[in-house]
């Protein structure tokens, strides 16, 4: 695809999973690739395998030697490492805090990195990988939901706010996706992520149709996009229709 062709790439949590699908996807696209991962044998695994960098490290501060390793020039930045964070409103402090800082302050950081580069170069892609729980919101996982919901705003905010300056955004929101993350989402994740769940491959497919597409929201799951109409038409039915899904959960549990 000549949009990704030679282009510096950087993909955070890449060792494995999404960020490793998207990272093959977008080196067979010709594309320079930085796996980022806090595992520093996966990712460097997966750079071997691609022919791109490893960078190992927390997402939240990679963006200078990625840039250093890109010839001084990161040109799509997929900011894909995330935390799945179940839990109800009484989950430990820290780990609201982890949740916060990985799925939504890692992106600002990263952004607040790219963005003077990118205007003044007049172009620039952010990706995030968001999820459904963005849209749509996760049973049996409060600060998953939240931030993702943050994650999500947050990339609506950058390309409401720099897209008539070529900079270009996608928010990716998958259900459920066959990987590490969602083996080990428990009984929540067997009963409304299992039964639909897609494979990684099949996202990094999505995200390159919505590139060609120059589409902000991608859905791997089509289906998506109707629950969330749902959602914003009639709240208190979705709610009510979300609360079932809650009470057969309990009960499957019990
Ligand atoms: N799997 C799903 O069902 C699903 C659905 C919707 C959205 N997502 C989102 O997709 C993204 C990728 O998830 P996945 O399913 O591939 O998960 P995964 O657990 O298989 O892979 C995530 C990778 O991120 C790495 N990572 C974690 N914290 C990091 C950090 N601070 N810095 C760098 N790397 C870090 C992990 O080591 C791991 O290799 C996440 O943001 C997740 O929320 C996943």
């Amino acid at each position: 695809m000549e949009a990704v062709r030679d282009a510096g790439v950087v993909v955070t949590g890449a060792g494995g999973g999404i960020g490793a699908a998207l990272a093959r996807r977008f080196a067979a696209a010709g594309a320079r690739v930085v796996v980022n991962d806090l595992d520093g044998v996966k990712a460097r695994v997966v750079a071997e395998e691609i022919g791109g960098v490893a960078v190992p490290g927390d997402a939240s501060a990679i963006v200078a030697e990625a840039r250093d390793v890109l010839d001084g020039r990161v040109d799509v930045y997929c900011a894909n490492a995330g935390l799945a964070s179940g839990g109800t409103e009484a989950a430990d402090e820290k780990v609201w805090a982890l949740a916060w800082d990985v799925n939504v302050m890692a992106h600002v950081r990263a952004a607040h990195e790219l963005i003077p580069d990118w205007l003044e170069r007049g172009s620039g892609r952010f990706v995030s990988t968001v999820s459904a729980a963005g849209l749509l919101t996760m049973v049996g996982a409060a600060p998953y939901s939240v931030t993702k919901h943050g994650a999500y705003a947050f990339a609506e905010w950058l390309s409401l706010t720099y897209r008539h300056r070529g900079v270009k955004v996608h928010a990716i929101c998958p259900q459920g996706v066959r990987t590490d993350m969602l083996a080990n989402t428990g009984s929540a994740g067997d009963l409304v992520l299992q039964p639909t769940a897609i494979e990684p491959e099949a996202v990094a497919d999505a995200l390159f149709a919505g590139i060609e597409e120059d589409r902000f929201l991608i859905l791997p799951h089509p289906e998506v996009a109707g629950y969330y109409q749902a959602r914003a038409t009639d709240p208190d039915r979705w709610l009510t229709n979300m609360n079932h899904i809650q009470q057969k959960w309990e009960a499957d549990d019990r």
